[in-house]
């Protein structure tokens, strides 16, 4: 089976924080697989800006080195890097000062109402400086749009000031909030298996799932992002974000049609439905943890502390959270939410675990009768497994297994996923917002994290240590464990 890749109109994309990490690793080559494959017209344009001096060239060598990896021996790719490397230009700004707008807003303009794409791969506190000048210039034209990475803020306050100042130079349907984890493959699968199938939705409900587990494990540390994330810790970096987003989509109720406000309508009722958690119930539903050294990726890894370089630190690199929605489908159905970093593999996935049958008709020798599990794998090896019973084949008696339906999507499709950044580029480009988060998301996301923030710091306790390598603190195995149910572990 092949991808249908369909071309977008021409755009200039300008991406503030040109020479940075994000930049380098994760947009450019973005862009230029969807060059590569077609899908972005020759006459666009891609310019980095940064504060430091530099020329076309020099960017664009910088550019080709970052590209290599992706390139590697491939001469389909390798025949397109030239003419990529061809679209790039740099232009060198200090978004807080006016020196050099005029020109490269005239520089923009030369090709009249273009759809032109503003995405600020820089630090928030830069955002009020650029949209600001972007519209003092008259850059905010029809077609623009402006993109925004997290993190949205640190807390409901800090999120609003931040939407308030991109909100005051551009319209709430100008910005786009991204969130890469609504551009993996098997999150819009999730939709497309609830809403394009009728097997599953009649079961959807706290009739006849018993819980839902979303992990989303890593083995890195800290990445050379000691400075964010020592600030950050996993609650703010990744629950508030990827981890509610996802619930949100397992949660959700079916939305009238496919577009942007009616996805986002749903997702913002299960945010506004997630059952507070204050300082009485934090230390019974939440785990906080720290690891310290161990093995990962094969080697000895140092502790957090030791990588960060100071003993004081008490951030959390892993959480763990019993959740709750509050509505008719869910009451009484927990979500088990954990993330961690140095954990011991790589890996994303949402399980939701059904209800045993309500009575067994299969004598003892039989084997217990294990309930059926959806699992719902973003990475790696994206795809779903729905767990069965089954009868053990071939003779000696009835004997039942528990075995999965296996729809691995590189298998099945054999065809390249585009990686999240790619696909959530080109909807900016087209003006989809569907999986980009509207600020009332954020600032309710942010609702139900400011209480958890605030327990944890009444309650003063060190988060829990735990060893690199490993699944997290033991607590997090008793948070669920409490529960008579376990962490779902792939078996097969
Ligand atoms: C980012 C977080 O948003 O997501 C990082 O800031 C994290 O800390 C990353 O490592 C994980 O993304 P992925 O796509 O590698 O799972």
């Amino acid at each position: 089976m092949t991808a249908k890749t369909v071309p977008v109109d021409t755009f200039d994309l300008v991406i503030f924080g040109g020479t940075g990490d994000l930049a380098l690793r994760k947009l450019l080559p973005g862009l230029f697989r969807r060059y590569a494959d077609g899908q972005i017209p020759e006459d666009s344009r891609i310019i980095g800006v940064a504060r430091d001096k530099q020329s076309n060239d020099d960017y664009r060598a910088k550019v080709n080195e970052a590209l290599a990896s992706v390139v590697g021996g491939e001469p389909s790719l390798q025949a397109k890097l030239a003419p990529f490397l061809e679209k790039l230009g740099y232009h060198a700004l200090d978004a807080t000062k006016d020196e050099g707008w005029q020109a490269f807003a005239e520089e923009l303009l030369t090709h009249g109402d273009r759809i032109r794409v503003f995405y600020l791969s820089t630090s928030p506190s830069l955002f009020v400086d650029i949209c600001t000048r972007l519209k003092a210039h008259g850059l905010n034209t029809g077609k623009a749009r402006v993109v925004i990475e997290k993190p949205i803020g640190k807390d409901s306050a800090s999120a609003a000031v931040i939407n308030d100042a991109v909100g005051s130079a551009f319209a709430e349907s100008q910005i786009f909030r991204i969130d890469h984890y609504l551009g993996k493959e098997t999150v819009q699968n999730l939709m497309a298996l609830r809403f394009a199938n009728i097997l599953f939705e009649p079961l959807w409900n706290s009739n006849y799932v018993d819980h839902v587990q979303i992990t989303v494990a890593e083995t890195v540390g800290l990445e050379k992002r000691a400075g964010y994330y020592d600030t950050s810790g996993a609650l703010r970096d990744m629950v508030q974000n990827h981890l509610l987003q996802l619930l949100c989509m397992v949660s959700m109720e079916p939305p009238a049609a496919m577009e942007a406000d009616a996805v986002r309508d749903e997702k913002l009722k299960v945010l506004r439905s997630l059952r507070p958690i204050d300082a009485e119930d934090a230390a019974q539903l939440t785990v906080r943890g720290q690891y310290r050294a161990g093995a990962s990726n094969g080697g000895a890894v140092p502790g957090y502390l030791t990588e960060l370089g100071r003993n004081d630190s008490r951030t959390e690199t892993f959480v763990a959270i019993k959740a709750e929605v509050d509505n008719w489908r869910w009451a009484g159905v927990p979500f088990y939410l954990r993330t961690g970093k140095r954990l011991s593999e790589r890996v994303s996935e949402i399980v939701v675990a059904f209800r045993p049958v309500p009575h067994s008709i299969f004598e003892h020798t039989a084997g217990p009768v294990m309930a059926n599990k959806l699992v719902l794998r973003l990475q790696p090896d994206e795809g779903v497994k729905l767990w069965l019973m089954i009868k053990d084949p071939g003779p000696g008696g009835l004997r039942l297994q528990h075995v999965p339906l296996d729809m691995s999507f590189a298998e099945a499709f054999g065809v390249h996923q585009p990686e999240a950044y790619e696909r959530l580029l080109m909807d900016v480009v087209r003006g989809n917002p569907t999986l980009f988060m509207r600020r009332d998301e954020v600032e309710a996301a942010w609702k139900w994290v400011d209480p958890i923030l605030a327990a944890w710091e009444t309650l003063r306790e060190a988060p829990k240590p735990y060893t690199a390598g490993s699944w997290g603190p033991s607590a997090a195995v008793a948070l669920i464990e409490r529960d008579g149910r376990t962490w779902h572990e792939d078996a097969a």
